[in-house]
């Protein structure tokens, strides 16, 4: 390195080097903890955001793996603090994660700002955590290194492997068409999620952390390792050394997150059949870093990049254990590499390009060549027409392909407990060419932007065997989600896009070659149609729900908060102290 900081130029020797009352105070508290002064003065202080809680069934392995990127701090002579922070958790938060992953952005960017912290390792991996943490530390700008948690085992039950959502939503289709007894249905709520660790299919943990990773915000193929490998802690402990290195060379995330490295995860994300919440993040992340990286980016990228990891749901066969095996994300960027910026930065120091030397693929069903891919385009495509101007996304490889090009009567819900209730009606008024629409679902009308775009195949159909159907909505789905959905209609119908006016019967037309989705009604109705809609009540009248329905933004601009945005004003400065 060139210039190396020196410890007198430290965030942290703001607070604990003057001569000063303040910085007594600051230095006593730390003996207060039992620290000599020796421990702490001139020593790169790096806060650990640990996103660990009882509930976040993901992270449960945080609580030790902590102790080991302490442990590589001391080593590398930094002085490790764990910060604990909002677990956003997908497994049980109410009404969505997604309403909270602001607010853990919040928190991080305050967090890092208002202490003597010189560096951070954040540790998340449950979907809503990795965006969140990412977009916090971005605006808060100190050097980062991202923790990724790791996929959890395989899942098994009676011999058969079982995918992390994919397999519940499938094996609820057959219990619903009494397929399956109730002592199997047991046997998969037992077998399905195993060990510490994020869901294991390409779901939105894995496609977040693989996002990360490609940034070059992880150490190399970080993002790929079993959560419960003992690499898992090897790489923790790595994660710990070189966040003290990163200080003393100044690596701060402007270096590392510029527009090369966002359009490299994007690239990637295709490449993995990404969740189609990677859209959402990707943008907020990139937006944070001041990048306006669009929808019509993504679309571009999506046309032209294979898909090549064979990893369920876009895959047909595997699962993030066997990618690890198969050589990890290493060995698939690898494959990418002459279409990936590899002079962009990362937080080793050396490139993109320099982390994939001698990376190798183990087993090329798994990673597949880009002559043999599993699906010719990206995992993702973006479409527009009169019913989504500001655009809808699709997963064109996890559905169907006969809804590719599609054309059929609307069944329209308001809301998601009267679809509910009739989708359960074994004497629904339904065929199979219907489309299933369900609407007041996004940001604002969810409220916070649930995932329930896989819309339930109607009782009705699933008796006659079918197990797709072409469905549309102003929500988002579960990364493990798949099937002909169509997802992030904006504007939403809540706040009066074009969805609202929409009614049962009218001809719904998906051309996904073309990328359009257009509803058959003409001009002159829309417009009365428009005159007579009425804007929905507000959800909050009060709390963080109240801010969050003020700020947010819509799915297309990635549903940040319009204060938090790169572009909205000047940012804070260092603490005043
Ligand atoms: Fe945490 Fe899926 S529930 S990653
Ligand atoms: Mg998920």
């Amino acid at each position: 390195m060139t210039h190396r900081k020196t410890p007198d130029r430290l965030r942290s020797a703001r607070w604990f080097a003057p001569d000063d009352l303040r910085s007594f105070g600051h230095r006593s508290r730390m003996m207060q903890l039992g620290y000599a002064e020796e421990d702490f003065r001139d020593k790169p202080i790096i806060g650990i955001l640990n996103t660990w809680s009882e509930l976040n069934t993901c992270h449960s392995h945080f609580k030790e793996r902590v102790q080991d990127v302490k442990r590589g701090v001391s080593q590398a002579g930094g002085f490790p603090v764990e910060m604990p922070s909002l677990s956003v958790d997908e497994s049980f938060t109410k009404p969505t994660s997604m309403l909270y992953r602001n607010m853990l952005a919040m928190e991080t960017e305050e967090t890092i700002r208002s202490h003597p912290l010189d560096g951070v390792v954040l540790m998340g991996g449950c979907d809503k955590t990795t965006p969140g943490l990412v977009m916090g530390a971005l605006s808060a700008g100190v050097p980062m290194i991202y923790l990724p948690a790791g996929p959890m085992l395989r899942g098994n039950y009676a011999g058969k492997i079982l995918g992390s959502g994919s397999d519940a939503w499938k094996y609820w289709d057959e219990r619903r068409a009494g397929n399956i007894t109730d002592a199997e249905w047991l046997g998969v709520q037992g077998g399905i999620a195993r060990s510490a660790g994020t869901c294991m299919t390409m779901g939105t943990a894995s496609t977040m952390t693989a996002i990360a990773d490609a940034m070059g915000l992880t150490l190399p193929g970080a993002s790929s390792i079993p959560a419960v490998d003992a690499n898992h802690q090897r790489m923790s402990a790595a994660c710990g050394r070189r966040a003290v290195e990163m200080v003393w060379e100044d690596l701060t995330p402007d270096r590392i997150v510029t527009e090369a490295a966002c359009r490299n995860a994007a690239i990637v994300a295709m490449a993995t059949g990404c969740s189609t919440n990677a859209v959402v993040h990707l943008i907020a992340m990139a937006r944070r870093a001041g990048i306006n990286l669009t929808l019509d980016d993504l679309d571009l990228l999506g046309r032209v990049t294979p898909l090549i990891a064979n990893v369920r749901p876009s895959g047909k066969d595997y699962l993030m254990e066997d990618f690890f095996y198969a050589g990890g994300l290493r060995a698939l960027m690898k494959q990418l590499e002459d279409r990936l910026d590899l002079t962009a930065m990362t937080v080793t120091g050396k490139t993109l390009g320099e982390n994939l030397m001698g990376a190798e693929v183990y087993n090329d069903d798994v990673i597949r060549p880009l002559s043999n891919p599993v699906y010719h385009e990206g995992s993702l495509a973006v479409l527009r027409g009169n019913l989504c101007p500001n655009g809808a996304v699709m997963k064109p490889a996890a559905c169907d392909p006969r809804y590719h090009v599609h054309q059929g009567p609307a069944l329209v819900f308001d809301s998601y407990p009267e679809m509910k209730k009739a989708i359960d009606d074994e004497n629904l008024d339904v065929t199979p060419d219907h489309v299933l629409v369900l609407r007041n679902a996004g940001p604002l009308g969810g409220p916070g932007f649930p995932e329930w775009g896989m819309l339930p195949i109607p009782k009705a159909l699933i008796k006659q065997g079918h197990r797709d159907m072409l469905r549309i909505s102003d929500a988002r789905m579960s990364g493990t989600s798949y099937g002909a959905c169509i997802l992030h209609v904006s504007p939403e119908s809540y706040i009066g896009g074009p969805l609202a006016l929409l009614r049962t019967g009218d001809i719904v037309r998906l051309d996904l070659p073309n990328r359009r989705l257009d509803m058959l009604v003409d001009e002159a109705e829309l417009v009365r149609r428009r005159d007579a809609w009425k804007a929905p009540e507000p959800h909050f009248q009060r709390g963080y729900g109240w801010m969050f329905s003020r700020h947010v933004t819509q799915a297309d601009q990635g549903c940040d908060f319009d204060f938090l945005e790169t572009s909205f004003g000047r940012a804070a400065g260092e603490p005043d102290i």
